[in-house]
């Protein structure tokens, strides 16, 4: 249960990652309330605590969930929760992701990349909508990447063409681009908007899994791009929805004026999520 008062609600995904815990950090620094989804309880539990040595005084409360982003199942029941137990939700980030080095099926029979990587960011802004929209002014980030592209409507999860790890996930941070584009449309009739941003590049499981051994930038400065979303409210008046963010800057995103692909990206997605 939650005593949020006016502090914002952040539902964070990836927080046991490298850049999802520094904006973890950074948030509860700031004083919001953090529900952090968790697939390891145990490291979930040791997160909290360095979340709040580190976040000091100022430190919002941090909820620990159990959620494996590559299960429907523990989606759709993580959802549940989150109804129940909070009064709003202020902001959704969606930044957790995975980069198998070989195709991998979930236990819904799911490409697991498409599954993490894209079909968990559609499904909890979906199923949070009304959630989302009871806030008044939400807001929706989705953790894309520079990187991204090659993505085949016909083929997204790799059935037809050979299984590439790299380009399966340019394919996944495209896709998330371009729900972010397609979201926005979803919510352009509430006081929701959907932001997609790339962080920066930093060492992480994600960037040794698409062969990059090292980052150039810290995982301090990559929570920033995220942190500066959520919390600047002066610039968030210039701030449109459907827009790319990239280093503190609004940036063009080849995929923004193509309505059709977009849209097919949301509704392929709402079929395999199962969801009307
Ligand atoms: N690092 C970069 O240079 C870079 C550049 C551009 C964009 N990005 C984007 O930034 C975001 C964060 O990446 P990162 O570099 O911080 O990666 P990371 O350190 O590998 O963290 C990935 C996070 O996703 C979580 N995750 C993976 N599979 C999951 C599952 N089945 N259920 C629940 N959680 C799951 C991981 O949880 P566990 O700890 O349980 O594995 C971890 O918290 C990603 O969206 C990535 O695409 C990163």
């Amino acid at each position: 249960m939650t005593n949020s008062g006016s502090r914002k609600i952040v539902l964070l995904t990836g927080s046991t990652g490298a850049i999802g815990r520094e904006i973890a950090i950074s948030l509860a620094g700031k004083g919001c309330e953090l529900i952090l989804p968790v697939r390891d309880a145990e490291r979930g539990k040791q997160l909290v605590k360095d979340i709040l040595e580190k976040a000091g005084a100022q430190a919002g409360p941090v909820h620990l969930e159990a959620c494996d982003m590559s299960s429907l199942s523990s989606l759709r029941n993580f959802v549940r929760r989150v109804q129940e137990a909070y009064p709003r939700l202020d902001v959704l980030i969606n930044n957790a992701a995975t980069v198998p080095p070989t195709r991998q099926l979930t236990e819904d029979g799911l490409e697991t990349q498409f599954c993490v990587n894209v079909l968990s960011y559609f499904l909890l802004m979906f199923s949070l909508s009304s959630f989302l929209r009871k806030s008044g002014k939400a807001r929706i980030i989705n953790v894309a990447s520079n990187l991204a592209g090659d993505l085949d409507l016909t083929d997204m999860q790799f059935e037809k063409r050979k299984y590439n790890n790299m380009l399966a996930y340019k394919q996944s941070k495209q896709a998330d681009r371009q729900l972010s584009w397609a979201g926005a449309k979803f919510f352009a009739d509430s006081g929701v908007k959907v932001f997609a941003m790339h962080p920066g590049v930093t060492t992480s499981a994600i960037l040794k899994g698409v062969g990059y051994e090292k980052g150039w930038d810290s995982a301090e400065f990559c929570a920033k791009m995220a942190v500066q979303l959520v919390m600047e409210e002066e610039g968030m008046k210039t701030m449109e929805t459907g827009t790319y963010w990239v280093n503190g800057e609004e940036t063009a995103c080849p995929w923004q004026e193509n309505d059709q692909e977009c849209q097919a990206v949301w509704d392929y997605c709402k079929k395999c999520a199962g969801v009307e």
